[in-house]
Formats: structure tokens, sequence, C-alpha cells
């Protein structure tokens, strides 16, 4: 933490670091997440069941409604896209499919996991125009250790050429694990991908000062 300090102090005392209000790109965070992609059709069993896996996988830390079932919104990752647009501005989009997830637990796990053996692409409900933007924030959940695939319909439907790109990733006990290089295979050469920002899931709460001072460092 000291080091970091220290860092962004060297940064700004020889100029190296642009402010927030210095930096003049448009920006757009866009983000795939389960709660926006879903109908809930029993709640009580949708939350037990989301709930009783992050439980079962952490042994209980952290475990609250609000942070775990992330079948119900906010969900994480939009959590941290709020948080992103608080400090950076720009415009936030919700990825969106037009056949939703199940809102149950072991259904949607299935789904994804068919979806990911099949390197599926789900057909999305939206489209947005990128030639409005110069910085393309990215934010999606590790699913089967990669990206959802819906965000990998997003990246290949979308004119990406000559972006930048920003991943920030929610998950849970494998880490990032093969977003990244994933997300990287698909986006143009053109594209200029910056260091992500990893979250777990049960340190959402506290997330924010970490969510600035990597803004901070990539000038926003
Ligand atoms: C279908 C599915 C697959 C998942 N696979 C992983 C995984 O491989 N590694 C991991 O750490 N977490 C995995 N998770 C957990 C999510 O990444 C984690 O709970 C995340 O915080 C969810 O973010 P959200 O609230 O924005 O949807 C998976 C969750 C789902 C629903």
């Amino acid at each position: 933490m000291i080091a970091k300090i220290i860092f962004l102090i060297g940064l700004v005392l020889i100029g190296g670091l642009p402010s927030a209000a210095e930096n003049q790109q448009r920006v757009l965070i866009a983000y795939f997440i389960w709660a926006e992609n879903t109908e809930i059709i029993d709640r009580t069993r949708a939350v037990r069941e989301a709930n009783t896996h992050v439980f079962s996988m952490e042994n209980g830390n952290g475990v609250d409604e609000v942070t775990t079932a992330s079948v119900l919104p906010p969900g994480n990752t939009a959590r941290l896209a709020g948080w992103i647009q608080q400090a950076a501005g720009g415009d936030l989009y919700s990825i969106t499919v037009k056949d939703k997830y199940s809102c149950y637990w072991d259904e949607i796990l299935n789904r994804a996991s068919d979806e990911k053996a099949r390197d599926a692409r789900p057909e999305l409900s939206g489209h947005i125009d990128l030639s409005d933007y110069d910085v393309i924030f990215l934010g999606f959940p590790t699913w089967w250790y990669t990206i959802p695939m819906p965000v990998a319909a997003f990246v290949e439907n979308q004119e990406f050429e000559g972006k930048t790109v920003i991943p920030f990733v929610s998950h849970g006990t494998s880490g990032v694990a093969r977003t990244i290089q994933d997300l990287k295979k698909l986006l143009p050469r053109s594209v200029k991908i910056e260091n992500e920002i990893g979250v777990y899931r049960s340190g959402t709460a506290d997330a924010k000062r970490d969510i600035d001072s990597w803004l901070e460092v990539l000038g926003f």
C-alpha cells in the first residue's frame, strides 16, 4: 500500500498522471450480469440455491443476500460498474441476451457450461454504437474459469477497432482465471487493453477504494 502511494505521488510530481478532469476520453461502461439476464420465478428458492453454493464454497464468509445472491440486482459486477462511473463518468450499458438464463443455480451452471463447451455465442437483445466512445470498461463475472459467452458475443458483434478496453471482473474462488487471456484473443489487434481489476465477490462491499486507486493509475 505504502509503495503504491509513493508510486502515485511520484507520478503526479513528474506530471505523468492525467487527472480525471483532464481525461477527455468518451467512456462507456459495459457489463454483463446474471441478475439482468434472468427472470425470478421463485425468489426464495433462487436466493437460497445461490447462497447455498456460496456458503459451501466459502464456509459462510461474507454471505448475505445482497453481496452473494447475484441472481438479484444489482449483482457484484454492476456495483463495480457504478463505482467506475462515479469516478470516471461515462455511460452504463448492460449486455443482455434474448433467451434469459434460469434463476436457479444448478440450471444456470449447466447452461453456462454447455455454452462454454460449444463456444456458443448467445443472441444478444441490444446493440450499442461504439463509435461514440474511446474507452470501454468491460465488466463480467468469471463463469467456468472464462468470460460468459454473451460477453464473447458482445465483443465479436461490435466495432472495437482502435478502442481502449479496460476489463473488470467479479469472481469467486478461482479468481479471474482465463478470462483476460480469452478476452484478448477475441479483440482486434488494434485494441489497447489496460490492466484489469479482479474483485473477489465477498469483498465487493469494500472494493470502492481499490477501484478508485486502480482508476487513478489509469488516469481517471
Ligand atoms: C454460471 C456461473 C459460473 C461461475 N463460474 C465461476 C468460476 O469458474 N470461477 C469463479 O471464481 N466464480 C465463478 N462463478 C461465481 C461468480 O463469478 C461470482 O459469484 C461473481 O461475483 C458473480 O458476479 P455477478 O454478481 O456480477 O453476477 C460462477 C457463477 C456462475 C453463475
